[in-house]
């Protein structure tokens, strides 16, 4: 059979670039296409190196209609997968026209290709669309919550555009993976996360403190009605959050989905706190991190996790990673990056 090709629209970022690792082994023709206004080359050189192969790379941006119809037009595609938006929070509040009109366009035109082209999509959704849950875990029943930013909105109405578009067109199927919280690198160390700026994320910004790139992390609260008093969340391996994705794929592809639109939690369905996360990446790599209680950040919500149960029945895919084993592996990137 004919090998099935998979774009992967921001596939030089950090999600992107594991999940392209993760296809190319499973057998899958890949196009990665970026606009690298978020990133540098490094994921894709490493991508390249960790696969042997030099990779078809676009340099565009989605929100460009025409570029859009030149690559579908030069590629025959039979799965997409969408990265590529803004993903800062903080900035999103500051500026929600950007992310709005960036999110929403870039989406946009990938339907609108996918219509044409008979094409199906996955789309990479957020556990921000949970919000403050009324209930733990999470099940993909759970309802969506009003989010405290425009990136989650962001992420609330692409859900919504795939649902309609797949309702109205039957040459559409698709696939919304509500990511948990991503973090760690590829064992290679090869890839990984590539944080601008001062990192908003915990594990960034943890491996940059233990290299001495920051003096302080900041624990956001410890006050929270959990456990220990600080955050709780589940995080996410990135290698098995990239596996995910080819389950997904191979779900739509050999025409398994039960419905033309499906919507799947991606975590491991395990609360961690910010302390037992700080604690743990101490202990697995053997070393003492400064840090320090500072007030909440507004916009946290207290805790959130997931059932991960449909994902492992219909997807066949359940998290195998350990805690110490991401944490380690997020170290050794931070440790490449450093040049140590
Ligand atoms: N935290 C700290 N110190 C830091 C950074 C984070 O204590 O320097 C805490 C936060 O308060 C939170 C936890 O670590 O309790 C995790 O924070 P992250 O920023 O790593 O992750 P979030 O859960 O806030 O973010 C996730 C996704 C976003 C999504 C957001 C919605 O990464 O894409 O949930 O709430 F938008």
């Amino acid at each position: 059979m004919a090998k099935k090709t998979v774009l992967v629209s921001g596939g030089a970022g950090y999600i992107g670039s594991h999940v392209t690792v993760e296809l190319d082994a499973a057998g899958y023709d890949v196009v990665i296409a970026d606009n690298f206004s978020n990133c540098d080359h490094t994921n894709y050189n490493g991508v390249c190196e960790i696969t042997g192969k030099k990779l078809p790379l676009i340099t565009m941006d989605f929100c460009d209609l025409d570029a859009v119809r030149k690559l579908f037009n030069d590629y025959s595609i039979d799965a997409v997968i969408h990265f590529a938006a803004f993903k800062a929070v903080g900035e999103s509040v500051a500026d929600p026209l950007k992310y709005y009109v960036n999110n929403l366009e870039s989406f946009l035109n990938i339907l609108t290709l996918a219509r044409e082209k008979g094409c199906n999509v996955l789309f990479s959704s957020s556990a921000t669309v949970y919000g403050e849950p009324d209930e733990l875990p999470v099940s993909e029943r759970s309802p969506r919550k009003p989010c405290t930013s425009p990136y989650g909105n962001t992420k609330q109405m692409c859900e919504d555009l795939l649902r309609d578009c797949v309702s109205a067109y039957p040459n559409i199927k698709g696939i919304a993976l509500r990511y948990f919280n991503p973090i760690g690198a590829h064992p290679s160390a090869l890839i990984g996360e590539l944080p601008r700026g001062v990192p908003q994320n915990l594990v960034p910004f943890i491996t940059q403190t233990a290299i001495g790139k920051r003096e302080c992390l900041s624990i956001f609260g410890d006050d929270y009605p959990t456990p220990d008093g600080t955050c709780q969340r589940d995080y996410i391996d990135i290698v098995d959050l990239a596996k995910a994705h080819v389950c997904a794929v191979a779900r739509m592809l050999d025409g398994k989905m039960e419905e033309g639109y499906e919507i799947f939690n991606i975590g491991t369905g395990r609360p961690l706190s910010v302390m037992e996360l700080v604690t743990t990446f101490e202990k697995v790599n053997d070393l003492k991190l400064n840090y320090k209680i500072a007030p909440r950040r507004p916009g946290d919500v207290t805790a959130v996790w997931c059932d991960p149960s449909l994902s492992e029945q219909k997807l066949g895919w359940k998290a195998t990673r350990t805690t110490e084993q991401t944490l380690a592996s997020a170290w050794a990137w931070e440790k490449k990056l450093a040049g140590k």
